[in-house]
């Protein structure tokens, strides 16, 4: 067979534990690299021979040099099959369905969320296992380990790869299926929600906007809300995918989605906005004139979710990352079902999962999900919105004051400094440990330190223990402070603050979020020496 052994040279500068590599594009572009981890993730699985692979990416720029080599490479290495999606293109979420509906061993998953693409942008790599998650960390591990010692690879010479149109292959005795993207995953959202109620909803007038932000949620959305769900076309904005993003940053966050930020602030703003990231697992949703935080968006779901067809039995439990507000632990304790707390990062919810213990989970960090697939899904919690506001038929802004006079608020803020010098970051979060212990007991001004640790984890299911995972302060008044330095980031590091202030009494709902955690926001820099440490006096970045 037409198949080359090449010889390589280790390397190793990828971080072990992460799920994935994340690197410039042009680290990737030497000769070797990305082969050399392919390669490293192959070697680190067993018993895939004859097996089906899941294949796509985000569309950024490289993604689909980078599916040729992939595809060249699983039939190489013995994959009887791969799965890819046309045009190489797979959301994190779509490419988790995907694995999971067809029982795949596996998939690659070619993406750097939400960091910018384009030629002076990002690339990366994940493997995820069978049940559509991100791989564990032996496996993680295992890839890292390969890595360092890799001195050869294995790649088929036949190069007549089309992925521009749905039909079947063979690649090297391999069969390659080039599936549409979308499909199976808008199959999977119609078995959850209630299409028809929500069809109603656009059909009596309800306006909606959808910004992909160029990135991979276009052709997903365009198809659901507009085709599927007969949203008035034009209600998708920049849906047409671009290896750049058109130069922006495809981040949905208040300062990067801006175009549909300022569309929901005016005064002919649409009932409902909301936007996706790079991949596809990100969401943000506004109401007319009203921002929900993610936080609050899992609280909210939780507390509605018997309203949605996919959910009307119930949740198992829920979860949310540390640093999240607290906001669903009420809304939990209400329901009598349990709220674990999980170290930041979406691999810690899939065990959960597996073991039946969550239904829905969320991170602050705009990423909101169920247990329907294994990674954090943008479409899907926009699609659960809609499914409440048709069954509920109320503005997003009432809704979520109602559940504040229910539940209380938590005023809730992250605060990032991106781009700060490692070694001072470094050294503020040890001079931060160094003072754990003392810290108890301390006054600012009107708030006495109740509890200061580093967070850490014991997985319910396999007892494994995470440690280190960000340094928190609880105050007697209920409020709370965190820091945790950012591991996706791929320049400097990056300080993120989260302050959050619970609120019961509703006079004071109306005020502005950074007022209302304007004393919290002073003691952060105090007690952790910001300004000292990284030279910075204000954020890069508010959400
Ligand atoms: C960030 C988010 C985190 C999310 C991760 C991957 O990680 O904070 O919630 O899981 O991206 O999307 P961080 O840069 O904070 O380590
Ligand atoms: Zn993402």
């Amino acid at each position: 067979m037409p198949r080359q052994t090449i010889q390589t040279q280790a390397f190793s500068d990828q971080q072990p534990g992460t799920s994935g590599l994340r690197k410039k594009i042009a680290v990737f572009q030497q000769p070797h690299y990305l082969e050399n981890f392919v390669q490293s993730i192959f070697d680190s699985l067993h018993d895939f021979a004859g097996q089906t692979l899941v294949l796509g990416g985000d569309g950024r720029y490289g993604n689909l040099e980078a599916i040729a080599v992939i595809l060249r490479m699983a039939a190489a290495n013995g994959f009887a099959r791969v799965l890819v999606g046309r045009d190489g293109l797979l959301s994190t979420p779509a490419a988790s369905c995907v694995i999971r509906k067809h029982k795949a061993f596996g998939g690659i998953i070619l993406s750097a969320s939400h960091n910018p693409g384009g030629p002076d942008g990002d690339f990366g790599i994940k493997y995820n296992t069978g049940n559509g998650g991100p791989a564990p960390e032996k496996i993680t591990d295992a890839i890292f380990e390969h890595s360092k010692h890799i001195s050869e690879y294995h790649i088929s010479d036949e190069v007549d790869v089309v992925l521009d149109q749905v039909h079947d292959f063979r690649l090297d005795g391999m069969r390659v299926s080039v599936i549409d993207p979308v499909t199976d995953y808008a199959e999977l959202m119609a078995s959850l929600f209630d299409f028809d109620a929500i069809a109603t909803l656009f059909r009596n007038g309800f306006r909606m906007r959808f910004d992909a932000m160029h990135a991979i949620t276009g052709p997903y959305a365009t198809e659901i809300l507009e085709r599927r769900l007969g949203a008035s076309v034009g209600t998708v904005i920049n849906g047409v995918p671009l290896p750049d993003f058109g130069g922006g940053h495809p981040d949905p966050n208040l300062t990067y989605a801006k175009e549909l930020v300022e569309e929901m602030l005016s005064d002919d703003a649409p009932d409902f906005g909301a936007a996706s990231d790079g991949d596809g697992d990100r969401n943000m949703v506004l109401g007319a004139r009203f921002f929900v935080t993610p936080s609050d968006s899992l609280a909210v779901l939780t507390a509605n979710a018997t309203l949605v067809p996919g959910y009307a039995a119930g949740l198992a439990g829920v979860a949310r990352s540390m640093p999240t507000s607290m906001a669903t632990d009420r809304v939990a304790a209400e329901l009598g079902i349990d709220c674990f707390e999980t170290p930041t990062g979406w691999k810690f919810f899939g065990n959960l999962m597996d073991a039946g213990k969550v239904t829905l989970c969320g991170e602050e960090s705009f990423g909101t999900g169920s247990r329907h697939v294994r990674e954090k899904d943008g479409l899907w919690a926009v699609l659960f919105w809609l499914n409440i506001l048709a069954v509920r038929q109320q503005p997003v802004a009432d809704m979520v004051r109602e559940h504040w006079a229910r539940y209380g608020r938590n005023f809730y803020s992250r605060h990032d400094y991106e781009g700060v010098d490692k070694a001072g970051a470094d050294a503020l979060m040890t001079a931060l440990r160094a003072r754990l212990a003392t810290l108890p007991g301390e006054t600012f001004g009107d708030l006495r330190v109740a509890s200061a640790d580093d967070f850490s984890y014991t997985d319910p299911v396999d007892g494994s223990v995470s440690t280190g995972q960000g340094i928190r302060i609880g105050f007697e008044s209920g409020d709370r402070i965190v820091f945790r330095l950012s591991g996706t980031g791929t320049e400097g590091a990056t300080l993120r603050v989260y302050l959050e202030r619970f609120e019961a009494d509703m006079q004071r709902h109306g005020q502005d979020t950074q007022a209302a955690l304007a004393d919290l926001i002073v003691l952060a820099h105090e007690v952790a020496g910001i300004q000292r440490y990284t030279g910075r006096d204000a954020p890069t970045v508010i959400t």
